[in-house]
């Protein structure tokens, strides 16, 4: 049992538990990227140790960059508009596959999606260690997953709660 600000968590998904399965997400991107070439985009703050361990078993040509959703006030009347910073890649043409941390509702991935199809990738696939099905209301779900999780909130592995617990080396569910 740990706590992280006024909250109290207990191991949910152990280390080893962890890395087995990002070494088998890394064998089947392996598998099914034979001989391509691929640019790995992963979205941070919180997939960094996620992208930083399944690259290490990543055996294809490849390249990783790293972006951030934001947004900002837009000069429109419609209010908050949406950007993703770091994406200096060009993605003509190229194979990407995104690396998220945690798809819940689905609301993030869709906004990466269409941002990064205004470059005309050739083929984007999602792969995320975390999916919660039950809060799950996007348009894409991912096409990789570590873990199905229910829908409860949970930190650590690069997840955080009030950017809290990034740090942590398992996941952790929040106990009620
Ligand atoms: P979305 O609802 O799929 O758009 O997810 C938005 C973001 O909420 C994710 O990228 C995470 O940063 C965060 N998030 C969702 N569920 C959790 C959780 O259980 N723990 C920590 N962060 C979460
Ligand atoms: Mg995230």
């Amino acid at each position: 049992m740990i706590q992280v600000l006024d909250k109290t968590f207990e191991v949910f998904i152990g280390r080893e538990e962890i890395q087995k399965r990002v070494d088998s997400l890394a064998e089947q991107i392996n598998a099914d990227f034979n001989g391509e070439e691929v640019i790995f985009i992963a979205v941070l703050n919180g997939s960094f140790m996620f992208a930083s361990d399944i690259m290490k078993c990543i055996s294809l040509e490849s390249e990783i960059s790293f972006i951030k959703m934001s947004s900002y006030q837009g000069t429109e009347s419609s209010g908050r508009v949406d950007e993703l910073i770091g994406l200096n890649n060009n993605l003509k043409g190229k194979t990407v596959v995104i690396l998220e941390d945690i798809i819940d509702t689905g609301i993030t991935i869709d906004k990466i999606i269409s941002l990064m199809d205004d470059q005309h990738p050739k083929m984007v696939k999602i792969c995320s260690l975390l999916y919660k099905p039950d809060a799950f209301k996007g348009q894409h779900k991912p096409d990789y997953i570590g873990f199905s999780i229910p829908n409860a909130f949970v930190v650590g592995y690069g997840l955080d709660y009030n950017e809290k617990g990034r740090n942590l080396d398992a996941i952790y569910q929040i106990k009620i």
